[in-house]
């Protein structure tokens, strides 16, 4: 597996960084950095000292297909997702490279899915992403039948203006705002959520979305109630939210908001049984670090043969005990453990002093 060539697109952003720090820290010996700027590539390289470093516009097609050519497997880290689409996925299955996207929503797994790849594993990220493969693991070590399952995602972070851009576009594309699931129906979320949430070290907004990766996972666990929230810290960035969906000063924003302070993404899951009830918690540096680390996750697993040929959601086919111990391992994962009892038992939030 050591010699399976694993080709970044967009390694000079925040979440390619991230994946191509992770693969090289697992010892992927053949890695080839992606990108336009070609010096920022020469630069980053210089860090990873057994990368190949190849100049590529995506939307050139023969230098992306010169730069799938090779290739076991293409990662794509580059977006905003909405713009890439499925363009890197036909270049790399027509150079019979397996695929992993750190994006990718419903749309892009239909497309990609319609290419016929070897493998494929799209939605390689945070959310969606990571935010499957915890409940699923939560669920393998919680005893009884599963029932309801709550979830919050995020915190004080940066964002860079490209995941801002897919933030405000991609959201409609696999969930829905505003929704909870109860007894296996959408119904609206009307209850106003509290800023003082468990485990969150400030006061912070919650809003309820239901993504259809929820859906999924609460269908094949046999969970009849789901309520899913992406939570936010940090004054200006609520200021945003309360605005116009504008990328460039959602980025300014959270970096306004994270200036001078430990940047933080909480992932809180909570799994009540027909006999227990257990939340999860995992704390991580950003969401740029934890997709990569997930995508880079995604990607080895691939590379390694480890998942079966065809399209799939990563967080919901990757092996969640093998998943978990990489993560708990791994650089952008300060705390992952599994505590006894509901959310509001184990964490009732306690601001931390400043
Ligand atoms: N699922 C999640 O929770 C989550 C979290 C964070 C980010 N994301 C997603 O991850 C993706 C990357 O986000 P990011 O924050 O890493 O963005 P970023 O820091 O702005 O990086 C974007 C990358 O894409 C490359 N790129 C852009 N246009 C390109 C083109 N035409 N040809 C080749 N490369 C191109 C850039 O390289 P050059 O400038 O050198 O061309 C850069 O390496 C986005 O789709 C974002 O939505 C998902």
């Amino acid at each position: 597996m050591e010699a399976a060539v694993i080709g970044i697109v967009g390694a000079t952003g925040a979440v390619g960084q991230a994946a191509a720090r992770a693969l090289h820290r697992w010892g992927v010996s053949e890695l080839r950095l992606g990108g336009r700027r070609k010096d920022a590539l020469d630069e980053f390289a210089l860090t990873l000292a057994c990368s190949q470093v190849a100049a590529v516009d995506l939307f050139d097609p023969a230098e992306l297909t010169a730069f799938c050519n090779g290739c076991d497997v293409v990662l794509n880290c580059a977006g905003p997702a909405y713009e890439v689409g499925d363009r890197v996925a036909r270049a790399a299955v027509a150079a019979g490279a397996d695929y992993v996207d750190a994006a990718g929503d419903d749309v892009l797994f239909q497309q990609v899915a319609r290419l016929r790849p070897g493998t494929a594993m799209i939605s390689a990220g945070m959310m969606p992403g990571l935010t499957a493969l915890l409940p699923r693991y939560l669920a393998r070590q919680t005893p009884g039948t599963p029932q309801a399952l709550t979830g919050y995602v995020g915190g004080r972070d940066r964002f860079t203006v490209t995941a801002a851009a897919d933030y405000f576009r991609g959201g409609t594309s696999f969930g829905v705002a505003r929704m909870v699931l109860r007894n296996r129906m959408r119904i609206p979320e009307t209850a106003p959520q509290p800023e003082e949430l468990p485990f969150y070290p400030e006061k912070a907004s919650a809003t309820a979305f239901l993504s259809t990766e929820t859906e999924r996972v609460c269908a094949r666990l046999g969970i009849a109630d789901a309520g899913w929230y992406s939570v936010f810290a940090g004054e200006h960035v609520a200021a945003v939210m309360r605005g116009a969906a504008d990328a460039e000063a959602l980025a300014r924003a959270a970096a306004l908001d994270s200036f001078g302070r430990q940047t933080y993404q909480l992932i809180v899951v909570e799994l009540a049984t027909s006999s227990q009830t257990k939340t999860l918690v995992l704390r991580g540096s950003g969401a740029s670090e934890l997709t990569g680390e997930f995508a880079a996750l995604s990607a080895h697993a691939v590379a390694g043969k480890r998942i079966p040929a065809g399209v799939h959601h990563a967080g919901e086919i990757l092996d969640p005990a093998e998943a978990v111990a990489r993560l708990r391992d791994s650089a952008s994962v300060d705390d992952l453990a599994v505590l006894d009892g509901s959310a509001q038992e184990t964490g009732c939030y306690v601001e931390e002093s400043v």
